[in-house]
């Protein structure tokens, strides 16, 4: 395994252990809740927004404690936007991270659920004083992860997924930046606040992560496209069949293709002015999106 692999799996490692300790485990009926939490929230993710948390924390030398925390509240919101994105409602999925998904494996009423806890949970994570000590940076913290989860972000992409662009590109980018790119620049983001960074570095880094997570939808459809279910852990083929548009959809698998080669490129550049303290980041866009699954 490369250094750059083995920082990724010792990320996914930390928030997973991080997360077993933080979610609740329940007592009577409500345990059925508690347990589709933990199914979904524990489950073999890639953890790419803890890895991308992690390391700006490094960048900025936060306190790792801290930091994970913040990684614990992005991957509750992943994991809720999952569960509901794979309800017969919006995209209708059985299989998710290699195994069933949470209404196959509980029902869509428990699913319904889950998702709903899990979205409280991501808070009441942030809002812990062991996230921060300071009461004014929490508040912060909450307000990123909200805009970010919400109608101005991910809820906002997945009406907009739902409702469908039509032949218009610039509609598709925006979708994007919404469902997915909005969660992923949080990633960067709580970091940010937390070390109170300049407006400079904050601005570059936001730009590397906007590119980032557009890049990262675009590598996520081409393999709706032509990935492998078995190394993904989901269906694919389901965006052409379903008539969603998106990048691949709309302009073809060659030409987002190059599309996406063009934005690895770019996103690296606005790493310049971090210099070898980027040294990881950098080498993550090639890793992240190269990726198979
Ligand atoms: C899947 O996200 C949905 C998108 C936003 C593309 P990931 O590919 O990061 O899924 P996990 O968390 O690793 O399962
Ligand atoms: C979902 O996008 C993004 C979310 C906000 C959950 P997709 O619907 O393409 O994600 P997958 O392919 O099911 O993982
Ligand atoms: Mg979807
Ligand atoms: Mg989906
Ligand atoms: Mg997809």
């Amino acid at each position: 395994m490369t250094d750059l692999g083995r920082r990724v799996a010792e990320a996914a490692d930390l928030v997973t252990v991080a997360l077993d300790e933080l979610l609740p485990r329940g007592e009577g009926p409500e345990s059925r809740l508690t347990e589709a939490m933990r199914y979904a929230a524990l489950g073999p993710g890639k953890r790419l927004r803890t890895y991308f948390a992690l390391e700006t924390g490094r960048m900025f030398g936060l306190a790792e404690r801290s930091v994970l925390r913040s990684a614990c509240a992005l991957e509750c919101i992943q994991a809720y936007s999952l569960i509901h994105d794979d309800l017969p409602c919006m995209d209708d999925d059985d299989m998710r991270r290699g195994r069933p998904t949470v209404h196959k494996a509980y029902d869509e009423a428990t699913a319904v659920l889950a998702g709903d806890a899990l979205q409280t949970a991501a808070f009441e994570i942030l809002a812990h004083p062991d996230t921060h000590p300071d009461g004014a940076i929490r508040a912060e913290l909450v307000t990123k992860l909200a805009l970010a989860s919400g109608a101005k972000g991910m809820c906002g992409g997945q009406m907009i997924d739902i409702l469908g662009v039509r032949d218009d590109i610039g509609g598709v980018a925006r979708m994007q930046r919404l469902k997915t790119g909005a969660l992923i620049a949080c990633a960067f983001e709580l970091p940010l606040v937390m070390a109170r960074a300049k407006e400079a570095e904050r601005h570059a880094l936001l730009a590397f992560a906007h590119d980032l997570g557009l890049a990262y939808q675009i590598v996520d459809d081409l393999l709706d496209a032509e990935g492998d279910p078995e190394k993904m852990g989901k269906a694919a083929g389901k965006d052409a069949a379903k008539g969603k548009a998106n990048f691949v959809t709309l302009l073809g698998v060659d030409a987002a293709r190059e599309r996406l080669g063009l934005l690895q490129e770019q996103t690296k550049d606005h790493l310049e002015p971090f210099g070898k303290q980027a040294e990881f980041l950098r080498a993550s866009v090639d890793f992240v999106l190269e990726r198979r699954h």
